[in-house]
């Protein structure tokens, strides 16, 4: 016998979980609050995200996972057993959990997911790659010998990959994503302006007047800051053009991994790309102007998924139901414990 079975995106900035028969359940931040001293957990989730640059020094706001990868592993069982435990309410059997990874992990990177997926109480683990799962969430049709690429820009990394035949032809993980871009933010206010932001601030202006494109009018956002010298606070104005330049050497450096990707691939691989396009999956991609940048800087199509933030747990939660058949492009489960 075994227990419900959960795809499970455990993303850098959001972990996303969908459940058979039911679909998404909940998608909110991978953050947990912790009492400093006694390490109690006091909030995960969304509640622990808004504490944020908030907290008093009793207490820590820790985000478990950086560039895709477990980095704290106590932490990451805390948040996942929570998060566990909240889907399974109802059921006595351990849950089977396909989780979504970066492309390309390594051996020790992979092996830290297994433990702390079994920590946190699975019974089973498939282990599936992004691009794998944000095509089959996003309807790319890839059975057949032909190309598509997708570009799954997630908080801490973004995944490049070719999809065809099936399985994944090609695929490079830029270890970093668009949380890299809000600490551009932070780092062009302090060095250009004495402007000092929390992390909450930058995020809301990369959302709001962000691009990667240069808007064809303008726009500004106020915000509040601390001026660096005087340590006093302020409102400051921050305008499009002054972030669009913050963040462009990371815009180049995604461009530059998918020529490479490219040029890599063989001619007839990126002929099919030429023709059938580029799909943006992954909550980054709601960045202003990031699809037409890319298609202009390419001369490929570039199209954004529908809903591509929630694209990897569709894939995962689609796949649950195809596992046997799955075996042929590399996946299955792993064992723990039935009970
Ligand atoms: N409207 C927006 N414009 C620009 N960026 C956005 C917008 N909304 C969210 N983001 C960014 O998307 C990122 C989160 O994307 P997503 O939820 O796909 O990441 P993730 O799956 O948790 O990370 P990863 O896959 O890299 O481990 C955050 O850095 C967030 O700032
Ligand atoms: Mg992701």
């Amino acid at each position: 016998m075994t227990g419900i079975c959960i795809g499970l995106d455990i993303g850098t900035s959001n972990m996303t979980a969908y459940v058979e028969g039911k679909g998404i359940v909940f998608s909110r931040p991978s953050a947990i609050a912790c009492d400093t001293h006694t390490g109690r957990i006091l909030a995960v989730g969304e509640d622990a995200f808004a504490m944020t640059g908030r907290t008093p020094g009793s207490v820590t706001v820790i985000r478990p996972f950086s560039e895709g990868v477990v980095s704290d592993m106590k932490i990451t069982v805390a948040m996942l057993s929570q998060f566990i435990d909240e889907v399974c309410r109802l059921t006595v059997l351990k849950p089977n959990i396909i989780a979504g990874v970066p492309g390309e992990i390594t051996g020790v990177e992979r092996n830290a997911i297994l433990d702390v997926l079994k920590s946190a109480g699975a019974s089973r683990v498939c282990i599936m790659e992004h691009p794998y799962a944000a095509a089959v969430g996003a309807d790319v049709a890839f059975t057949k010998p032909y190309g598509t690429m997708l570009i799954d820009i997630g908080g801490g990394t973004v995944d490049i990959s070719v999809v065809s035949m099936n399985s994944v032809a090609a695929v490079r993980t830029l270890r970093f994503g668009s949380e890299a871009l809000t600490q551009d933010i932070i780092k062009y206010l302090r060095r250009e302006r004495d402007i000092e932001v929390g992390y909450l601030t930058a995020e809301d202006i990369k959302k709001t007047i962000g691009g990667a494109v240069v808007r064809n009018e303008e726009i500004a956002l106020v915000a509040k800051g601390r001026n660096a010298v005087t340590g006093s606070p302020i409102n400051f104005e921050v305008t499009s053009t002054e972030v669009y330049w913050a963040i462009k050497e990371h815009i180049d450096m995604i461009l530059t991994g998918v020529k490479e990707i490219l040029s890599s691939i063989s001619p007839e691989l990126s002929a099919d790309i030429f023709e059938s396009g580029i799909v943006l999956t992954g909550k980054g991609s709601l960045l202003y102007g990031i699809d037409s940048f890319l298609e202009s800087s390419t001369g490929v199509q570039v199209r954004i998924a529908k809903e591509p933030w929630l694209c990897v747990a569709k894939g995962l939660g689609k796949s649950m139901h195809n596992i046997r058949k799955l075996k042929k492009s590399g996946y299955g489960f792993e064992y723990f414990n039935e009970l």
